[in-house]
Order: structure tokens, then C-alpha cells, then sequence
């Protein structure tokens, strides 16, 4: 007898959940697209134990017949997908067919579903792959999915599971992202003790930010929204003779991209507060982070990250969903198109807004370690027995695809401070989101019997817009547009501080502008451009310039000295270990010039690893380019005459990045007018 057998499809459906249910998040996951796919408005997702008890997914969508909700548990059964051509083009979250079938062999299932336009709905219960019970119910129009006793007959899986804490933030982050890719629908995440996030229905994203983020998040970014149309995207055309005369080509349609990114004073420390969206689908994808980052570069240091929400637009043949079991991985058609777009429109609105770093908020703008954008009510709230330890943080800096590796789709656990609550104590009593006499609401809701706990039982005006968070909102933009560094050229200099800052005066407030980063960006800028059209200023030096080196070293400057050349070096050997430069970029001389070379023959060496040998000519020359204006900037401790402080500031006016130098320290800070009457208790 053979020895291969075909597995069961128990056995099947074990494994495929190997891959696609991991912890309660992905079963989250998979229930909200699902509810989402049905064209849901309203979600209620509900979690015990943090979701190792329970988690039970509530929504208001189309719903399923009873033959439906029968089939939906068989391997490959979907509505979402007919033939091998859909797979081409897929609009809908789901498509594998797999999600429920899953989810159903390693815990214990019980649906409830209406179409609403039978009378009768279904309940069936469902436990380790196993119908046990299915009647007709009296149900409304939707559908509630209860998963109990997550792993129960997987005890290998039940260990993986972390502390309750951890799994809930994790569910948290989840169904954050879910409500922020879709404002217009209400969502709502409860636990047995308290309601995480309750996010009514508003009009845009930056109102929905408001209502999960609060006020401060919201005030640190900045709106982008760019479009490109894919035909000019070298779609290749097919041959005249292929052509067909009575159909035209289709349109291919249009790559746009929303969203929100940080000003450079918000720096985080691991890229867990970069949100990507393709098609409203969260994903990670290393190619978008790289553009991310490529975004930053020279704008904030490179071992920092901002804090980005990025929602990309463009038709579902564009894009392939099916790459990865999990369905957050995707891989585009285009892949340098999008990547340079997403890189381009970044820093395109970055250069553009040019926003002011506020005087205070740079005083706290050091990167933070924050695990993640969380909403601001998911902290433990106090009495919260679980002690909660951070797991699998991404590695801190280094480099950019490892990171991308280990980049958790779920938040990091939020560190265990007091709750923040987001507006003052009069907005919260007149019933703001967070409203915690709706904690003991949500709990008795929770113990409900299953049918009544459905979501008729919300809130007079539940589905009603957000008008609070609109309001609030709009403020904050307001505020936010307010200042920004386009008035650096018309400030007027009074003088400086300690002969290393100036001060100046404008009609948004006081500024203080470090003389030595402004001049260093100013420079930077000079050099990357006379770089381009190889006009870079080299001055002969009266007497050439030795420079001993190690054996290890010479083999990095022979890697960098053509790039070294082009920026205005001469450098020839003199013996087996030494140099001699003959002429440099002006303004570099004497021991800022021996500095210089040293550090970037030191930067460049720490580079021996392999993917840093192949790091692309840009990164080298942006950091020489770096290198040369920081060791002829103005300096410190160096006084200014009125002239050349004017002058400094009009040329920084002129820059494309006057907000931080080329290794992301802050170059102008402003003392805004509104602050400085807020101190003098004049407002
Ligand atoms: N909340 C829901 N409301 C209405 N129909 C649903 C709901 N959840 C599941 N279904 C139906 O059950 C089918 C199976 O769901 P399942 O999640 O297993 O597969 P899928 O969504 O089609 O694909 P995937 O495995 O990629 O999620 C769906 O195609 C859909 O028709
Ligand atoms: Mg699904």
C-alpha cells in the first residue's frame, strides 16, 4: 500500500489556519473584512480575555440565506470570486474562502444571520470543524459571529498566546486601523470591563483621527493628497496591429494617494506608527516603507521614523492580493511607479507645507520609543490586573528591510500609563466618545442574551455624523495651518544669543534659529545641486593636505573616491597609506576639511555590510554631501553682523527643507504669538 494519503479536510482546514489565525487579532481580522465585504455599516466587535475567550463580531451587512451560512464553513467556498479571471481583479477584502472554515476548526464557532428580507434567520453552531446544531432564529438583517475558546483543541497554538493585555492591543490596533479606513462607518470595540473605541460615523479622516487619536496626534500631521494617472506611467501599449479600432484601450485608470504624515519634529523610533492601506486593504509591504523613508530622507535622522497613515487608491488589476495566506502582503504591477510616487508626493507636500516647528512641542520632539499609535483610550485603564511587557518589538535602527521583516501588522502593547482622556473634563460629561458611564452599558451588553445583544440595542443618534469631532476637527487644522516657515525671509534679525542663535522677529511670533544647522542646510542643498550639474567649487590648497590611513581604510576610500571627486576633492595617493589632498569644496580647509574626511571614511567603512555595499549612489552622496556642509557651516560661538544673518535667513527661506538639517535636528523654532500671550495671561 502507498504511503501518501489525502488529508482530511479537518486536517486541511488545521493547517490553513496555521496560517491565517495566529492569535485573536487575525480572527478579528478576518471577521470585520468579511463584515465589511457584506457592505456593513455598523461593526461591534466584542472581546473577553482578550479575545482568547471570546471574541464576537456584530455588524448590520447583507447577511447570509441558511444553505449560505452552511456553505460558508466548507473549504473554498466564497461568494466573493467565480473564476481564475476574478483573481485578477479583486475589489472585495476576502476571496480565499478560507477565513471561516479556518477559524472554525480550532475554536468554537456560533453564527446568527438575516438576510432581513426571509422573516427567518439562521443560527448554527459550529465547534473543531464540527456542525453541531443549526435552527432558524428570529434575527434582524446582518450577521454575528461568536468565536469561543480560541485554540481549544490546539494546545500547541493555545501557548503561543500572550498575556491578555497583549492580545487585546493587538485587537485594539486592528480595529483602529479598520475605522480609520473607513470613517464613514461605525465601529465600536468593547471588552467585558470597558469600551475601547467608539467611533460614530464622520465625513473625513482627519475627524476620525480626531475621535481615535485625540487632539495632539491630529495637531502633528499634515494632510497629503496626490494622483497620477497610470497611462503616463509606462503601461506598455500593445502593438498598432493588436490594437483593436471598435474597443478603445481601456482607461487604466489613476494611482491616488491620501493621508496624513507627520511634521519631522514628530520622530518615533521604529516604524510602528506607519500605516499602509492599498484598496482600504492594511498591509505591510517594504517597497511603500522604503519610499516611506526615502520620503524622510535628510529631513529626519535616518535611525528615526515618522508617524504616516497612507491611503493608496488604483484599480484592483494593479494590484495582486493573492500573494500571502494572510492577505497582508500585495504585490503591484507597477512596483517602481507606485514606490516613486509614494516617495514623491511625500516630499513634494513635505517641502510644501514647510511646517514650523512649535518652540514647546520641540522641547518633547525626541524620538520616542511609543510603541505605536494607539488610540488614546487603550492604555490599561487604571485597575487593570494585567501588568503588560511589550513583545517583538521591531529591531531599533539598522537596517530597513530586517526591520520591514519583522513589522507587526498588530500595535506593540501599549505601555501601562494612566488613561488620557482625550478633551477637557466639560466635553467628556456631555457624553464625548469616551464616555465611561457607556463602560457599564457596553459590559451589560456584553451579558445580554445572544439576539438582544445585537445592535439595535445602541444608542439614540447612533449612525447619526460625528458632529463633535467634525467640529473639533476643523479647529485643529485650523490652528495647525496657521504658521509656517515661509516667513523666514522676511523676518527681521535682532541680533543673537550667545553668538550661536539668532533671534528674530516676525509677525507670526518670536523665532530662534540655530546659526550652524541653518547654514548647514542652506549648504547641503548647494552642494547636492551643483553636485547634479557637476559645477561643484573646488579650491587648490596652498599646501596639500596628508592623511594617513589604515590598510581597512583605503579600500573604503578607493569605494568613495570618484564620488569625492565629483564634489570637488582632489586626492591622490602619496605611499601605500597616505593622501594627498590637493584641492576641496570652498570653505572646507584646514582641520574642518581632516574632520571631514574622516568622517565619512568612518561612516562609509561601518558600511562593509552587504546590503550597505549596494546601497544606491544617492544615499553616498547625500552623505558626503551632509558631511561637507556640516564641517563648513558657520559654527557656533561665532558672531554675526546684521548683514550676514539676513543673509542666512533668506537663503534658508530659500531651501526646500528649512525645517531640520540634513541629520534632522530642528533649524527654526517658533515662539508663536499665541503662546507668548497664553504666557503673559493676556489670552
Ligand atoms: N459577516 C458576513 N456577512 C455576510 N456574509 C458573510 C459574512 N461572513 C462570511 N460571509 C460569507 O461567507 C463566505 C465565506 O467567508 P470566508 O471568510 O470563509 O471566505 P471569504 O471571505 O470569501 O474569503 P477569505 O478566506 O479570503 O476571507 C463569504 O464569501 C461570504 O459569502
Ligand atoms: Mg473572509
Amino acid at each position: 500500500m502507498g504511503l501518501i494519503r489525502v488529508l482530511s479536510d479537518q486536517v486541511a482546514n488545521q493547517i490553513a489556519a496555521g496560517e491565517v489565525v495566529d492569535r485573536p487579532a487575525s480572527v478579528v481580522k478576518e471577521l470585520l473584512e468579511n463584515a465589511l465585504d457584506a457592505g456593513a455599516n455598523r461593526i461591534r466587535v466584542e472581546v473577553e480575555a482578550g479575545g482568547r475567550r471570546l471574541i464576537r463580531v456584530a455588524d448590520d451587512g447583507q447577511g447570509m440565506s441558511r444553505d449560505d451560512s452552511l456553505l460558508a464553513f466548507e473549504r473554498h467556498a466564497t461568494s466573493k470570486l467565480r473564476t481564475a479571471d476574478d483573481l485578477l481583479s479583486i475589489a472585495t477584502l476576502g476571496f480565499r474562502g478560507e477565513a471561516l472554515p479556518s477559524i472554525a476548526s480550532v475554536a468554537r464557532v456560533t453564527l446568527e444571520t438575516a438576510t432581513g428580507d426571509e422573516g427567518a434567520g439562521t443560527r448554527l453552531e459550529i465547534a473543531g470543524g464540527k456542525i453541531l446544531h443549526v435552527e432558524d432564529a428570529a434575527l434582524p438583517r446582518g450577521t454575528t459571529i461568536a468565536v469561543a475558546d480560541l485554540f481549544f483543541n490546539t494546545p500547541a497554538r493555545r501557548k503561543f498566546l500572550r498575556a491578555e493585555a497583549t492580545e487585546l492591543a493587538h485587537v485594539t490596533a486592528l480595529v483602529t486601523h479598520y475605522a480609520l479606513a473607513h470613517p464613514e462607518k461605525h465601529f465600536e470595540l468593547v471588552s467585558a470591563t470597558h469600551t475601547i473605541v467608539s467611533a460614530p460615523p464622520v465625513t473625513r479622516t482627519a475627524e476620525r483621527i480626531y475621535q481615535i487619536f485625540g487632539k495632539d496626534t491630529l495637531a502633528a500631521l499634515l494632510p497629503v493628497a496626490a494622483e497620477a494617472p497610470l497611462a503616463h506611467g509606462g503601461l506598455p501599449e500593445p502593438p498598432p496591429w493588436k490594437r483593436d479600432e471598435a474597443e478603445p484601450a481601456k482607461d487604466p485608470g489613476h494611482l491616488r494617494l491620501t493621508g496624513f504624515y507627520s511634521k519631522p519634529e514628530l520622530q518615533k523610533l521604529n516604524r510602528n506608527s506607519i500605516y499602509i492601506f492599498v484598496n482600504k486593504r492594511l498591509i505591510r509591504d517594504r517597497l511603500l516603507m522604503h519610499a516611506i523613508t526615502e520620503a524622510y530622507r535628510n529631513v529626519i535622522p535616518p535611525t528615526s521614523f515618522p508617524v504616516v497613515l497612507l491611503f493608496l487608491e488604483m484599480p484592483p488589476e494593479e494590484v495582486d492580493v493573492n500573494v500571502h495566506p494572510a492577505k497582508t502582503e500585495v504585490r503591484f504591477r507597477q512596483q517602481s511607479l507606485v514606490h516613486d510616487f509614494v516617495r514623491d508626493s511625500l516630499r513634494t507636500a513635505l517641502i510644501k507645507a514647510r511646517p514650523a516647528a512649535g518652540f514647546l512641542a520641540a522641547l518633547d520632539s525626541a524620538p520616542t520609543a511609543s510603541p505605536s499609535l494607539m488610540p488614546v483610550a487603550a492604555s490599561p485603564l487604571p485597575g487593570t490586573p494585567d501588568h503588560v511587557a511589550p513583545d517583538s518589538d521591531p529591531p531599533e535602527g539598522g537596517n530597513w528591510a530586517a526591520q520591514a521583516e519583522s513589522f507587526q501588522l498588530a500595535a506593540q502593547t501599549p505601555p501601562p500609563i494612566p488613561v488620557r482622556l482625550p478633551f477637557d473634563a466639560a466635553s467628556m460629561s456631555q457624553g464625548g466618545w469616551l464616555d465611561r458611564q457607556a463602560f457599564g452599558d457596553a459590559a451589560a451588553a456584553l451579558f445580554r442574551p445572544s439576539g438582544e445583544a445585537g445592535l439595535e440595542g445602541c444608542e439614540p443618534g447612533a449612525g447619526a455624523m460625528d458632529q463633535d469631532a467634525a467640529r473639533a476637527a476643523a479647529q485643529v487644522e485650523a490652528e495647525r495651518s496657521a504658521a509656517n516657515l515661509n516667513e523666514l525671509g522676511s523676518l527681521r534679525p535682532m541680533g543673537q544669543l550667545r553668538e550661536s542663535f539668532i533671534l528674530a522677529t516676525g509677525d507670526d511670533g518670536l523665532w530662534i534659529i540655530d546659526q550652524h544647522v541653518a547654514h548647514e542646510r542652506i549648504l547641503f542643498e548647494k552642494i547636492l545641486r551643483d553636485r547634479q550639474v557637476e559645477q561643484v567649487q573646488r579650491q587648490r590648497l596652498l599646501m596639500p593636505l596628508l592623511v594617513e590611513l589604515k590598510a581597512s581604510q583605503m579600500v573604503v576610500f578607493a569605494r568613495i573616491a570618484e564620488e569625492l571627486d565629483r564634489n570637488g576633492f582632489e586626492v591622490e595617493p602619496f605611499g601605500p597609506q597616505t593622501l594627498a589632498v590637493k584641492a576641496a569644496p570652498v570653505g572646507l580647509e584646514g582641520s574642518a576639511l581632516e574632520r571631514m574626511l574622516a568622517e565619512v571614511i568612518e561612516q562609509s567603512s561601518a558600511d562593509s555590510t552587504e546590503a550597505k555595499q549596494n546601497e544606491d549612489l544617492t544615499a553616498l552622496r547625500t552623505r558626503i554631501a551632509a558631511s561637507i556642509a556640516c564641517h563648513s557651516a558657520i559654527k557656533v560661538n561665532t558672531p554675526l553682523d546684521p548683514a550676514r544673518m539676513e543673509w542666512l535667513l533668506l537663503e534658508l527661506a530659500k531651501t526646500s527643507h528649512p525645517t531640520s538639517c540634513p541629520h534632522g535636528r530642528p533649524i527654526a523654532l517658533l515662539y508663536s504669538w499665541k503662546e507668548i500671550q497664553r504666557a503673559f495671561h493676556r489670552i
